[in-house]
Protein backbone atom coordinates (compact mmCIF):
# COMPACT_ATOMS: atom_id res chain seq x y z
CA UNK A 1 0.00 0.00 0.00
CA UNK A 2 1.03 3.30 -0.53
CA UNK A 3 1.23 6.34 1.64
CA UNK A 4 1.34 9.79 0.81
CA UNK A 5 2.54 12.87 3.23
CA UNK A 6 0.19 15.55 3.26
CA UNK A 7 0.80 18.31 4.48
CA UNK A 8 -2.28 20.27 5.84
CA UNK A 9 -2.46 23.81 6.31
CA UNK A 10 -6.22 25.21 7.34
CA UNK A 11 -5.38 28.82 7.33
CA UNK A 12 -7.49 31.59 8.32
CA UNK A 13 -11.31 32.62 7.85
CA UNK A 14 -13.08 30.29 6.47
CA UNK A 15 -9.67 27.79 5.62
CA UNK A 16 -10.69 25.61 8.05
CA UNK A 17 -14.27 25.20 6.98
CA UNK A 18 -13.27 24.46 3.74
CA UNK A 19 -10.87 22.04 4.38
CA UNK A 20 -12.94 20.29 6.83
CA UNK A 21 -15.10 19.00 3.97
CA UNK A 22 -11.94 19.17 1.46
CA UNK A 23 -10.19 16.16 4.13
CA UNK A 24 -13.88 14.11 4.22
CA UNK A 25 -14.01 13.93 0.80
CA UNK A 26 -10.18 12.87 0.61
CA UNK A 27 -11.01 10.17 3.15
CA UNK A 28 -13.96 8.89 1.98
CA UNK A 29 -12.25 8.89 -2.00
CA UNK A 30 -9.57 6.52 -0.67
CA UNK A 31 -11.23 4.70 1.64
CA UNK A 32 -11.48 1.61 -0.31
CA UNK A 33 -8.13 2.81 -2.34
CA UNK A 34 -4.45 0.90 -1.71
CA UNK A 35 -3.47 4.37 -0.20
CA UNK A 36 -3.22 6.29 3.17
CA UNK A 37 -2.75 9.38 3.66
CA UNK A 38 -0.50 10.12 5.97
CA UNK A 39 -1.41 14.26 7.08
CA UNK A 40 -0.24 16.59 8.88
CA UNK A 41 -1.32 20.08 9.91
CA UNK A 42 0.05 23.34 10.29
CA UNK A 43 -1.44 25.94 11.80
CA UNK A 44 -0.59 28.86 9.82
CA UNK A 45 -1.86 32.26 8.85
CA UNK A 46 -2.72 35.22 10.47
CA UNK A 47 -4.45 34.09 13.25
CA UNK A 48 -0.74 32.20 14.16
CA UNK A 49 1.73 35.42 13.52
CA UNK A 50 -1.13 37.29 15.87
CA UNK A 51 0.06 34.78 18.61
CA UNK A 52 3.55 34.00 17.80
CA UNK A 53 5.03 36.77 15.31
CA UNK A 54 6.20 34.44 13.04
CA UNK A 55 4.53 33.92 9.11
CA UNK A 56 6.81 31.35 7.94
CA UNK A 57 9.93 30.11 9.83
CA UNK A 58 12.85 27.54 8.12
CA UNK A 59 11.39 25.18 10.23
CA UNK A 60 8.03 25.36 8.48
CA UNK A 61 9.33 25.50 5.42
CA UNK A 62 11.61 22.24 6.12
CA UNK A 63 9.14 20.21 7.58
CA UNK A 64 5.76 21.20 5.04
CA UNK A 65 8.52 20.71 1.86
CA UNK A 66 9.19 17.06 3.31
CA UNK A 67 5.27 16.07 2.29
CA UNK A 68 4.60 14.55 -0.75
CA UNK A 69 1.98 17.64 -1.36
CA UNK A 70 0.21 20.16 -0.12
CA UNK A 71 -3.58 21.40 1.16
CA UNK A 72 -4.19 24.77 1.81
CA UNK A 73 -7.32 26.60 2.62
CA UNK A 74 -6.89 30.36 2.77
CA UNK A 75 -4.74 32.53 4.20
CA UNK A 76 -4.81 36.47 5.18
CA UNK A 77 -6.20 38.35 7.88
CA UNK A 78 -9.65 41.43 7.71
CA UNK A 79 -7.97 43.23 4.82
CA UNK A 80 -6.54 46.59 6.94
CA UNK A 81 -6.49 45.36 9.94
CA UNK A 82 -3.74 47.27 11.36
CA UNK A 83 -2.10 44.34 13.71
CA UNK A 84 -0.91 42.60 10.43
CA UNK A 85 0.14 45.43 8.57
CA UNK A 86 3.74 44.73 8.93
CA UNK A 87 3.26 41.03 8.99
CA UNK A 88 2.34 40.59 4.61
CA UNK A 89 0.77 37.31 5.30
CA UNK A 90 0.32 37.11 1.97
CA UNK A 91 3.35 37.71 0.69
CA UNK A 92 5.32 35.80 3.72
CA UNK A 93 3.43 32.62 3.66
CA UNK A 94 1.33 32.31 0.53
CA UNK A 95 4.16 33.19 -2.10
CA UNK A 96 6.82 32.14 0.34
CA UNK A 97 5.83 28.45 -0.73
CA UNK A 98 5.09 29.28 -4.04
CA UNK A 99 8.93 30.70 -4.50
CA UNK A 100 10.29 28.36 -1.95
CA UNK A 101 8.56 25.03 -3.30
CA UNK A 102 9.46 26.09 -7.14
CA UNK A 103 5.81 26.02 -8.06
CA UNK A 104 5.95 27.77 -11.46
CA UNK A 105 2.83 26.35 -12.94
CA UNK A 106 -0.50 28.07 -11.38
CA UNK A 107 -3.02 25.69 -13.07
CA UNK A 108 -6.36 27.07 -12.66
CA UNK A 109 -9.21 25.37 -14.44
CA UNK A 110 -12.75 27.13 -15.59
CA UNK A 111 -15.24 24.69 -16.17
CA UNK A 112 -18.81 25.79 -16.22
CA UNK A 113 -21.03 22.79 -14.71
CA UNK A 114 -24.35 21.94 -15.85
CA UNK A 115 -26.89 23.59 -13.94
CA UNK A 116 -24.73 26.21 -12.81
CA UNK A 117 -25.92 29.57 -13.13
CA UNK A 118 -23.52 32.05 -14.85
CA UNK A 119 -23.68 35.50 -14.64
CA UNK A 120 -23.21 35.69 -18.63
CA UNK A 121 -26.76 35.87 -20.50
CA UNK A 122 -25.11 33.55 -23.42
CA UNK A 123 -21.93 31.77 -21.71
CA UNK A 124 -22.09 28.69 -24.36
CA UNK A 125 -19.55 25.58 -23.54
CA UNK A 126 -17.03 27.18 -20.50
CA UNK A 127 -14.46 24.47 -20.42
CA UNK A 128 -10.51 26.44 -20.43
CA UNK A 129 -7.53 25.96 -18.26
CA UNK A 130 -5.23 28.94 -17.08
CA UNK A 131 -1.43 28.04 -16.71
CA UNK A 132 -0.39 31.01 -14.66
CA UNK A 133 3.17 31.58 -14.13
CA UNK A 134 3.98 31.26 -10.49
CA UNK A 135 7.16 32.15 -9.78
CA UNK A 136 8.71 35.03 -11.50
CA UNK A 137 6.56 38.65 -13.18
CA UNK A 138 5.47 41.69 -10.98
CA UNK A 139 5.71 39.25 -7.89
CA UNK A 140 9.39 38.58 -7.26
CA UNK A 141 9.05 41.54 -4.93
CA UNK A 142 11.49 43.41 -6.62
CA UNK A 143 10.83 46.71 -6.02
CA UNK A 144 11.35 49.33 -3.59
CA UNK A 145 10.26 53.20 -2.70
CA UNK A 146 12.29 56.74 -2.78
CA UNK A 147 12.05 59.67 -0.67
CA UNK A 148 8.71 57.28 0.71
CA UNK A 149 6.18 59.57 2.27
CA UNK A 150 7.09 62.56 0.38
CA UNK A 151 5.79 64.42 -2.34
CA UNK A 152 8.63 62.82 -4.13
CA UNK A 153 8.16 59.41 -3.77
CA UNK A 154 9.49 57.23 -6.26
CA UNK A 155 7.83 53.44 -6.05
CA UNK A 156 9.06 50.92 -8.71
CA UNK A 157 7.84 47.05 -8.42
CA UNK A 158 9.64 45.35 -11.34
CA UNK A 159 8.63 42.83 -13.19
CA UNK A 160 11.26 39.42 -13.61
CA UNK A 161 10.76 37.67 -16.85
CA UNK A 162 13.60 34.98 -16.83
CA UNK A 163 14.14 33.09 -20.32
CA UNK A 164 14.12 29.90 -18.22
CA UNK A 165 11.03 30.41 -16.28
CA UNK A 166 8.97 31.59 -19.44
CA UNK A 167 9.98 28.51 -21.34
CA UNK A 168 9.79 26.09 -18.99
CA UNK A 169 6.26 27.40 -18.00
CA UNK A 170 5.27 27.81 -21.63
CA UNK A 171 6.43 24.63 -22.79
CA UNK A 172 4.33 23.02 -19.78
CA UNK A 173 1.23 24.56 -21.38
CA UNK A 174 1.88 23.29 -25.10
CA UNK A 175 1.61 19.76 -23.13
CA UNK A 176 -1.45 21.00 -21.41
CA UNK A 177 -2.95 22.40 -24.71
CA UNK A 178 -1.68 18.60 -26.53
CA UNK A 179 -3.65 16.61 -24.24
CA UNK A 180 -6.68 18.26 -24.53
CA UNK A 181 -9.47 17.75 -27.78
CA UNK A 182 -9.20 21.22 -28.72
CA UNK A 183 -5.18 21.70 -28.80
CA UNK A 184 -5.54 25.45 -28.54
CA UNK A 185 -3.21 27.41 -26.63
CA UNK A 186 -3.29 31.55 -26.33
CA UNK A 187 -0.83 33.68 -24.84
CA UNK A 188 -2.13 36.71 -23.05
CA UNK A 189 0.27 39.75 -22.20
CA UNK A 190 0.62 42.76 -22.92
CA UNK A 191 3.24 42.79 -25.69
CA UNK A 192 2.49 46.36 -27.33
CA UNK A 193 3.32 48.32 -24.24
CA UNK A 194 5.50 45.89 -22.07
CA UNK A 195 7.61 45.46 -24.88
CA UNK A 196 11.10 43.54 -23.20
CA UNK A 197 9.13 40.91 -21.14
CA UNK A 198 6.26 40.83 -23.76
CA UNK A 199 8.74 40.01 -26.44
CA UNK A 200 10.52 36.97 -24.40
CA UNK A 201 6.74 35.49 -24.26
CA UNK A 202 6.14 35.42 -27.91
CA UNK A 203 9.26 34.49 -28.99
CA UNK A 204 9.18 31.89 -25.98
CA UNK A 205 5.65 30.68 -27.50
CA UNK A 206 6.98 30.82 -31.53
CA UNK A 207 9.63 28.42 -30.75
CA UNK A 208 8.07 26.21 -28.67
CA UNK A 209 5.17 26.08 -30.88
CA UNK A 210 7.69 24.52 -33.55
CA UNK A 211 7.94 21.22 -30.93
CA UNK A 212 3.70 20.86 -30.87
CA UNK A 213 2.91 21.39 -34.60
CA UNK A 214 -0.57 19.73 -33.44
CA UNK A 215 -1.46 22.65 -31.06
CA UNK A 216 -2.89 26.00 -32.78
CA UNK A 217 -1.59 29.18 -31.20
CA UNK A 218 -3.07 32.15 -30.83
CA UNK A 219 -2.55 35.91 -28.86
CA UNK A 220 -4.40 38.11 -27.53
CA UNK A 221 -3.59 41.44 -25.88
CA UNK A 222 -4.58 40.80 -22.09
CA UNK A 223 -7.12 43.73 -21.99
CA UNK A 224 -9.10 41.94 -24.90
CA UNK A 225 -8.80 38.69 -23.00
CA UNK A 226 -11.22 40.32 -20.31
CA UNK A 227 -13.73 41.34 -23.23
CA UNK A 228 -13.40 37.62 -24.83
CA UNK A 229 -14.04 35.89 -21.25
CA UNK A 230 -17.23 37.44 -20.75
CA UNK A 231 -18.63 37.64 -24.28
CA UNK A 232 -17.35 34.53 -25.43
CA UNK A 233 -15.64 32.18 -23.10
CA UNK A 234 -15.72 29.44 -25.22
CA UNK A 235 -13.15 30.66 -27.67
CA UNK A 236 -10.73 29.61 -24.93
CA UNK A 237 -8.81 26.11 -24.48
CA UNK A 238 -5.20 26.84 -22.51
CA UNK A 239 -4.17 30.55 -21.88
CA UNK A 240 -0.57 30.69 -20.58
CA UNK A 241 0.05 34.08 -19.22
CA UNK A 242 2.34 35.75 -16.52
CA UNK A 243 1.75 35.59 -12.64
CA UNK A 244 -0.04 38.91 -12.11
CA UNK A 245 -2.14 38.95 -15.50
CA UNK A 246 -2.86 34.80 -14.57
CA UNK A 247 -4.18 36.05 -11.22
CA UNK A 248 -6.92 38.97 -12.34
CA UNK A 249 -7.59 37.11 -15.41
CA UNK A 250 -8.81 33.96 -13.56
CA UNK A 251 -10.42 35.79 -10.76
CA UNK A 252 -12.50 36.64 -13.39
CA UNK A 253 -12.46 33.15 -14.95
CA UNK A 254 -14.22 32.12 -11.84
CA UNK A 255 -16.60 34.75 -11.86
CA UNK A 256 -18.12 33.90 -15.28
CA UNK A 257 -18.49 29.70 -14.14
CA UNK A 258 -19.84 29.75 -11.13
CA UNK A 259 -18.24 31.94 -9.00
CA UNK A 260 -15.27 32.01 -6.62
CA UNK A 261 -16.74 29.06 -4.50
CA UNK A 262 -16.16 27.23 -7.25
CA UNK A 263 -12.50 27.69 -8.58
CA UNK A 264 -9.71 25.24 -8.02
CA UNK A 265 -6.21 25.39 -8.11
CA UNK A 266 -2.87 23.68 -8.40
CA UNK A 267 0.41 25.29 -7.37
CA UNK A 268 2.88 22.62 -9.33
CA UNK A 269 6.65 21.93 -9.14
CA UNK A 270 6.20 19.80 -12.03
CA UNK A 271 9.75 17.74 -12.35
CA UNK A 272 8.28 16.96 -8.64
CA UNK A 273 11.70 18.04 -6.73
CA UNK A 274 9.10 20.00 -4.25
CA UNK A 275 5.84 18.96 -3.52
CA UNK A 276 3.11 20.68 -5.50
CA UNK A 277 0.17 22.80 -3.25
CA UNK A 278 -3.64 22.64 -4.21
CA UNK A 279 -6.28 25.14 -2.37
CA UNK A 280 -9.41 26.99 -3.62
CA UNK A 281 -8.50 30.13 -5.66
CA UNK A 282 -10.44 32.04 -2.55
CA UNK A 283 -8.82 33.69 0.00
CA UNK A 284 -9.99 33.94 3.81
CA UNK A 285 -13.55 35.31 3.00
CA UNK A 286 -13.26 37.79 6.48
CA UNK A 287 -16.82 38.50 6.08
CA UNK A 288 -18.76 35.43 5.84
CA UNK A 289 -16.18 33.30 8.20
CA UNK A 290 -17.02 31.05 11.15
CA UNK A 291 -20.30 31.15 10.19
CA UNK A 292 -20.71 27.73 7.86
CA UNK A 293 -21.54 29.95 4.96
CA UNK A 294 -18.90 29.30 2.72
CA UNK A 295 -19.16 26.78 0.15
CA UNK A 296 -16.25 24.15 -0.13
CA UNK A 297 -16.72 23.07 -3.60
CA UNK A 298 -13.41 24.73 -4.59
CA UNK A 299 -11.71 22.96 -1.51
CA UNK A 300 -13.03 19.99 -2.69
CA UNK A 301 -12.71 20.38 -6.42
CA UNK A 302 -8.99 21.13 -5.46
CA UNK A 303 -8.27 17.49 -3.81
CA UNK A 304 -9.71 16.39 -7.11
CA UNK A 305 -6.78 18.39 -8.65
CA UNK A 306 -4.46 17.05 -5.89
CA UNK A 307 -5.54 13.27 -6.43
CA UNK A 308 -4.93 13.42 -10.51
CA UNK A 309 -1.51 15.09 -9.95
CA UNK A 310 -0.56 11.88 -7.17
CA UNK A 311 -1.19 10.08 -10.36
CA UNK A 312 -4.75 8.50 -8.87
CA UNK A 313 -7.12 9.73 -11.61
CA UNK A 314 -9.83 7.46 -11.25
CA UNK A 315 -10.13 8.82 -7.27
CA UNK A 316 -10.00 12.39 -8.90
CA UNK A 317 -12.78 11.22 -11.62
CA UNK A 318 -15.09 10.01 -8.80
CA UNK A 319 -14.55 13.36 -6.92
CA UNK A 320 -14.98 15.62 -9.83
CA UNK A 321 -18.36 13.37 -10.61
CA UNK A 322 -19.60 13.75 -6.85
CA UNK A 323 -19.33 17.46 -7.32
CA UNK A 324 -20.96 17.48 -10.91
CA UNK A 325 -24.38 15.93 -9.76
CA UNK A 326 -23.83 17.93 -6.54
CA UNK A 327 -23.84 21.10 -8.27
CA UNK A 328 -26.60 20.02 -10.87
CA UNK A 329 -29.32 20.33 -7.32
CA UNK A 330 -28.05 23.27 -6.69
CA UNK A 331 -30.14 26.59 -7.21
CA UNK A 332 -27.40 29.21 -5.76
CA UNK A 333 -24.08 29.58 -6.41
CA UNK A 334 -21.83 29.80 -4.44
CA UNK A 335 -23.86 27.53 -2.81
CA UNK A 336 -24.23 29.59 0.80
CA UNK A 337 -28.15 30.02 0.80
CA UNK A 338 -29.29 26.95 1.14
CA UNK A 339 -26.75 24.75 2.80
CA UNK A 340 -23.85 24.86 5.47
CA UNK A 341 -20.65 24.65 3.86
CA UNK A 342 -20.59 20.91 6.06
CA UNK A 343 -23.74 19.79 4.63
CA UNK A 344 -22.35 20.39 1.00
CA UNK A 345 -18.97 17.97 2.12
CA UNK A 346 -21.48 15.57 3.21
CA UNK A 347 -23.47 15.85 0.72
CA UNK A 348 -20.93 15.14 -2.12
CA UNK A 349 -19.81 12.18 0.64
CA UNK A 350 -22.90 10.74 0.70
CA UNK A 351 -22.50 10.57 -3.44
CA UNK A 352 -19.11 9.06 -3.43
CA UNK A 353 -20.86 5.92 -1.00
CA UNK A 354 -24.36 5.98 -2.65
CA UNK A 355 -23.09 5.79 -6.36
CA UNK A 356 -20.39 3.54 -5.80
CA UNK A 357 -18.11 6.16 -6.16
CA UNK A 358 -16.00 5.63 -3.29
P1 LIG B 1 -11.91 36.52 -0.83
O1 LIG B 1 -11.77 35.53 -1.95
O2 LIG B 1 -11.54 36.04 0.51
O3 LIG B 1 -13.42 37.05 -0.78
C1 LIG B 1 -14.05 37.75 -1.85
C2 LIG B 1 -15.58 37.57 -1.77
O4 LIG B 1 -15.91 36.22 -2.16
C3 LIG B 1 -16.12 37.75 -0.36
O5 LIG B 1 -17.39 38.37 -0.43
C4 LIG B 1 -16.29 36.34 0.16
O6 LIG B 1 -17.30 36.17 1.12
C5 LIG B 1 -16.62 35.58 -1.13
N1 LIG B 1 -16.15 34.18 -1.06
C6 LIG B 1 -14.86 33.77 -1.12
N2 LIG B 1 -14.79 32.44 -1.02
C7 LIG B 1 -16.05 31.99 -0.88
C8 LIG B 1 -16.63 30.68 -0.73
N3 LIG B 1 -15.88 29.56 -0.67
N4 LIG B 1 -17.97 30.59 -0.61
C9 LIG B 1 -18.74 31.70 -0.64
N5 LIG B 1 -18.25 32.96 -0.82
C10 LIG B 1 -16.93 33.10 -0.92
O7 LIG B 1 -11.04 37.79 -1.24
P2 LIG B 1 -10.67 39.12 -0.38
O8 LIG B 1 -11.85 39.55 0.42
O9 LIG B 1 -10.07 40.03 -1.35
O10 LIG B 1 -9.52 38.65 0.61
C11 LIG B 1 -9.70 38.26 1.96
C12 LIG B 1 -8.35 37.83 2.53
O11 LIG B 1 -7.89 36.63 1.90
C13 LIG B 1 -7.25 38.86 2.31
O12 LIG B 1 -6.43 38.85 3.46
C14 LIG B 1 -6.52 38.34 1.09
O13 LIG B 1 -5.21 38.78 0.98
C15 LIG B 1 -6.59 36.86 1.32
N6 LIG B 1 -6.48 36.03 0.11
C16 LIG B 1 -5.87 34.83 0.27
C17 LIG B 1 -5.82 33.95 -0.79
C18 LIG B 1 -5.19 32.61 -0.57
O14 LIG B 1 -4.91 32.23 0.55
N7 LIG B 1 -4.97 31.84 -1.61
C19 LIG B 1 -6.40 34.26 -2.02
C20 LIG B 1 -7.04 35.52 -2.14
C21 LIG B 1 -7.09 36.40 -1.06
C1 LIG C 1 -4.41 34.09 -5.45
C2 LIG C 1 -4.27 35.24 -4.47
C3 LIG C 1 -2.79 35.49 -4.20
C4 LIG C 1 -2.13 35.88 -5.53
C5 LIG C 1 -2.49 36.56 -3.13
C6 LIG C 1 -3.28 36.34 -1.87
C7 LIG C 1 -1.02 36.61 -2.83
O1 LIG C 1 -4.89 36.36 -4.96
O2 LIG C 1 -4.01 32.96 -5.10
O3 LIG C 1 -4.94 34.30 -6.55
O4 LIG C 1 -2.13 37.05 -5.91
O5 LIG C 1 -1.59 34.98 -6.17
MN1 LIG D 1 -5.98 36.03 -6.84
Amino acid sequence: SRTIKLAVIPGDGIGPEVIAEAVKVLDAVTANENVTFDKTHFALGAARFLETGDVLTAEDLAAIAAHDAILLGAVGGVPGDPRLRDANIERGLLLGLRFSLDHYVNLRPSILFPGVPSPLAAPGAVDFVVVREGTEGPYVGNGGAIRQGTAQEVANEVSVNTAFGVERVVRFAFGVAAGRPRKRLTLVHKTNVLVFAGSLWQRTVNAVAAEFPEVSVDYLHVDAATIFMVTKPSRFDVVVTDNLFGDILTDLAAAISGGIGLAASGNINPEGRFPSMFEPVHGSAPDIAGKQLADPTAAILSVALLLDHLGLADAAARVSAAVTTDIAGRNTSPDTASRSTAAVGDAIVTLLTSKGLQ
